[in-house]
């Protein structure tokens, strides 16, 4: 991946996040999927000066909302916007700074704008009108999309498949490639019926989506898995559906009547439709939002998890490419799944039904720390495989990263100077500097520069490795250096082993800023700093000099272990 970048006013760079379905709660795989790293982008981003658009909503159309709406004996809508302000609450509580959180259902522009999407690809002769056969529940009599319809995969033979998708191979499955179809609605066997849908031929489009990949910024994993996709992964996609809840099909056509656009039709669209709802927002035309997508000044960046990968570096470049105005996105950052293992029991993939999982609202609630859960779901990123999430782990890391190596070094310094040097930072004797002062501020530029390279290659595992590594060499720095024993004997050497250290530590703050933004803010308003005012580069450029030191409030309160055993 290319780490050449330009920072400053004249980058601009649209971040999105997955939008996610609203018919359940946040939990840590979809924190860890799609949100946090591109919060962390984001505020990296908009330290290094670049101008940032950060947005994302829910998805809220389709069968899986449908279904949960049955189930809760409500309105799609209702479920929607419940759990949307759910999901609002989780963000804002995790620290998550979109820009706009809309949703597909409430975004006042999102209907036209797939609507006139859908046109456009109908007017350039790219769908494909046709009976296609489809599984149907004859006791019922109803089309069954997709979730409706559960068997197995064609493919690899997985059993208890969506109609959609397999969840093991990935492959997307038809009438065709779902062997043993049995209805969900009544448990009875689907039976295939002829129905009118608009098709979307992928294949017209592998020249398209092969020169993407040539330049979009993915994983080596991502592409790797897209280009085995494009064998068999380029069939013909039906873009509209036999159901309610969508948005209705803008043909003047009988055939068209009833029926909505397919829901991975609409939902990316999303990201059209949010970006014009932030500039409405801002008092900006919507052409200018618009414009952000047809012209080249802006770079595209999309965060999401495994399972959604064919959707956008398949189809979605697909269909930009059928819509022919827009620009295609030049990055996808892709992460897999976060398994789980909790105490005592063996790692599982996290599900609702088997009641696996960790919820962000549950987290919150029991006065979970935000910069915890960031911090620990950043150091085990599951950026190129699957990982696992262990409470236990989270604590353990708490306590040793955070509050024994960060927070405590903080403290120690900055109380110590104020008690023996007073809080204006004092100036030091050039004459006293040895080879580890020196040294420290060496391992500062280096970090510096090594974070920003993962930063820009959105290795943000490493970035924090990275970050974590220089407070360990800080804290041995102060050690070796021991100012609490050099203070009987030698002062000038002691101002300069705080004042050093104090570069140190006013570094780690700005470069743990992305991380975990409230105690990265706790730290450099030990240096009187505001956030607002903090450049990524002040890491190693910023003086010190004429800076009162304030003591800073406790950084991490150590976590009491309510589960399992105490720590
Ligand atoms: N709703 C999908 C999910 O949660 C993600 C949709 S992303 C978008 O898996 F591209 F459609 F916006
Ligand atoms: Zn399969």
């Amino acid at each position: 991946m290319n780490a050449a970048h330009q920072t400053g006013k004249n980058r601009k760079v649209l971040v999105t996040s997955a939008l996610l379905y609203s018919n359940g709660r946040l939990h840590v795989g979809h924190m860890a999927g799609a949100y946090i790293p591109a919060d962390i982008y984001v505020r990296y981003l908009r330290l290094a000066g670049a101008d940032v658009r950060f947005v994302s909503g829910s998805d809220d159309y389709g069968v899986a909302i449908m279904m949960t709406a049955e189930k809760e004996g409500k309105t799609p809508a209702e479920v929607a916007s419940h759990y949307r302000s759910t999901h609002i609450e989780d963000f804002k509580g995790m620290g998550i700074g979109f820009d706009l959180y809309s949703g597909t259902s409430v975004n006042p522009y999102h209907a036209k704008m797939s609507q006139d999407f859908f046109k456009a690809i109908h007017d350039r002769g790219f769908f494909e009108k046709r009976t296609a056969r489809q599984f149907y529940d004859e006791g019922r009599g109803v089309f069954l999309p997709d979730r409706y319809v559960k068997g197995t995969c064609g493919y690899c033979d997985t059993k208890d498949q969506n109609g959609d998708q397999c969840e093991n191979c990935g492959k997307v499955l038809d009438v065709d490639h779902l062997k043993d179809a049995r209805s969900t609605v009544s448990g009875d066997a689907a039976v295939v019926r002829d129905t009118v849908h608009w098709f979307l031929d992928l294949a017209r489009f592998e020249k398209e989506v092969t020169t993407w990949l040539e330049t979009a910024e993915l994983r080596e994993g991502t592409k790797a898995y897209v280009r085995g996709l494009l064998g068999t992964g380029l069939v013909k996609r039906a873009m509209t559906r036999d159901i309610s809840w969508g948005i209705p099909v803008p043909l003047d056509d009988p055939d068209a009547k009833n029926k909505v656009l397919y829901v991975w039709f609409d939902a990316p669209i999303g990201y059209i439709s949010n970006t014009i709802e932030l500039a409405a927002q801002r008092g900006e035309s919507l052409e200018s939002g618009e414009a952000i997508w047809r012209t080249d000044d802006t770079e595209i960046v999309h965060f999401i998890g495994e399972d959604n990968t064919i959707f956008h570096c398949v189809i979605w470049i697909a269909m930009l490419s059928a819509e022919g105005k827009m620009k295609l996105p030049k990055g996808v950052c892709v992460n897999n799944f976060l398994n789980i293992q909790f105490p005592g029991k063996d790692v599982e993939k996290i599900s609702k039904s088997r009641g696996s999982a960790v919820w962000i609202g549950d987290y919150l609630a029991e006065g979970g720390n935000p910069d915890a859960l960031r911090y620990y779901l950043t150091a085990i990123a599951p950026e190129k495989a699957r990982t696992v999430y262990n409470p236990d782990d989270l604590y353990q890391r708490f306590n040793t990263d955070l509050a024994d190596t960060v927070g405590n070094l903080v403290n120690r310094i900055t109380s110590f100077t104020i008690k023996h040097s007073g809080p204006a930072v004092p100036s030091f004797k050039k004459e006293v500097v040895v080879p580890a002062d020196e040294k420290l501020i060496a391992a500062l530029a280096e970090t510096h520069e090594h974070v920003t390279k993962c930063l820009e290659e959105r290795s943000f595992k490493g970035a924090l490795e990275g970050v974590i590594e220089f407070a360990r060499h800080c804290n041995r720095y102060v050690d070796e250096k021991a100012p609490w024993t050099t203070r009987k004997t030698d002062m000038d050497t002691t101002i300069a082993t705080l004042v050093y250290a104090l570069r140190a530590i006013h570094g780690l703050g700005v470069m743990l800023l992305p991380f975990i933004p409230t105690a990265a803010g706790k730290i450099l308003s030990a240096f009187g700093r505001s956030v607002e005012d903090v450049r990524w580069n002040d890491a190693v450029n910023f003086s010190l000099e004429g800076i009162s030191l304030q003591q800073p409030p406790i950084l991490f309160q150590k976590a009491d272990r309510k589960e399992s055993a105490d720590a």
